[in-house]
């Protein structure tokens, strides 16, 4: 049995788990403390204690790891935004890294080897080119400073800039907003000018990417790191090369990034996606660039069965870039089964998301697994972008 709730623990960490904490172990039992770098010996307070494993804070670091270094951000303690500030830059990529490997290893038994090395941006603070900000008044018509939601869930978190934003953001943290009646929490984006767009207003703007100038909407999505998703492009770029598809089909399309920096010069181009605020920006990046692309209106997991049931072509390259709850499984079902998809690409910013849906298409073993890319697309967070392609077994 391990040591009693609430009981101080003294512990070795070896390894930094999926999501940031510190993991070690106390009488066999597995313990996670947030804050505690591998190779630390820390003293740790228990605060919840379950069969199998415990969560516990971290009270004293007694041998402090080499890689650890200051967290650059004052807030860094109460806001719940970043996991690996206190620990060098280098070692937040390798331990990501080592993440993927095993969890590919241990959730789908598959051997690391074409897993490829963790890809980087340059920047590691000052990336984000949105942000949200969340209402703390209950009534909300006067102005007043917005506020991220603390590390505990609820509390706010009032700051004067974040580290992770892009600078031309700064202005907006302090500064006092009169939000809607309806409005709990309001997105702050950067423009091509570096101008800032608010998700108060309803228009459309540009953002300049890969060389591109795209049409984007102040209400939809936009990737947020920019210099990332340029290095996710050219990835997907080079496998359609590599592949030569007669017809790309960009699933969950948005304004059609992927398909414009990717894809351009495939012949036939099918675009899936339901927000109206990206169709409308999508349209106009197809049309601006004369590419003869059909776009589908709707929910992919109502639209994309039935379309290819009745366009079967076995020289179709699939993108799946699904927002961060994946797919449903039902499409997963489908892919699984799906007869001549030869070439599927699935891109996700939640790595046991892609896992879970990983999981039901390979079921049937009608694919194996040709790469796996991961990406850091969010530095000094939890989270990461990973490609993973798969081709027909
Ligand atoms: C992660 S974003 C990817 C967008 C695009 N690939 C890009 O890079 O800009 C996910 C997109 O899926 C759209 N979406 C969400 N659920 C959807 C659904 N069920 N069917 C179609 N599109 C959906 C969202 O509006 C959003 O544009």
């Amino acid at each position: 049995m391990g040591p009693d709730f609430k009981m101080n623990i003294e512990l070795t960490i070896e390894k930094i788990a999926f999501g940031g904490d510190g993991l070690g172990f106390v009488d066999g039992k597995a313990y996670f403390v947030e804050g505690a770098l591998p190779g630390e010996r820390v003293l740790a307070r228990i605060k919840n204690d379950k069969k199998n494993y415990g969560k516990a804070r971290l009270l004293r670091i007694l041998l402090p790891s080499p890689e650890r270094v200051e967290p650059p951000c004052p807030y860094v303690r109460a806001c719940g935004g970043c996991q690996y500030q206190h620990l060098r830059y280098e070692e937040e990529l390798r331990w990501k890294e080592l993440q993927v490997r095993e969890s590919f290893a241990k959730e789908l038994r598959a051997d690391a080897p074409f897993i490829q090395p963790i890809r980087r941006g340059p920047k590691e603070y000052g990336y984000r080119q949105s942000i949200t900000l969340h209402r703390t008044v209950k009534t909300n018509q006067k102005p007043h400073p917005l506020a991220f939601i603390g590390r505990d869930n609820h509390s706010f978190v009032f700051i004067e800039n974040c580290m992770l934003a892009d600078e031309n953001l700064k202005s907006v943290f302090a500064a006092p907003h009169a939000l809607g009646k309806y409005e709990i929490k309001r997105v702050f984006k950067i423009g091509q000018d570096k101008g800032i767009v608010s998700s108060e207003e309803d228009r459309l703007y540009r953002v300049p990417l890969g060389g591109e100038v795209f049409w984007a909407h102040s209400r939809g999505f936009f990737q947020n790191n920019l210099d990332v998703t340029e290095l996710v492009a050219e990835e997907v770029a080079e496998i359609v090369r590599e592949t030569a598809p007669s017809r790309f089909i960009d699933l969950y399309s948005g304004v059609g990034t992927f398909t414009v920096l990717s894809a351009p010069k495939i012949p036939e181009l099918c675009c899936f996606e339901q927000s109206p605020y990206a169709i409308d920006c999508l349209r106009r990046n197809l049309n601006e660039r004369g590419l003869p692309g059909a776009i589908f209106r709707g929910k992919v997991e109502q639209m994309f069965p039935n379309f290819w049931l009745g366009n079967r072509k076995e020289d179709s390259f699939i993108l799946l870039d699904p927002p961060r709850l994946g797919i449903t499984p039902q499409l997963a079902e489908f892919f699984s089964k799906a007869d001549m998809i030869t070439n599927l690409v699935y891109l996700a910013c939640d790595l046991q998301i892609l896992l879970r849906d990983l999981r039901i298409i390979l079921s049937k073993g009608n694919y194996r697994i040709r790469t796996v890319v991961p990406f850091d697309m969010f530095p000094r967070t939890k989270h990461l972008e990973v490609l993973a392609w798969l081709e027909r077994a």
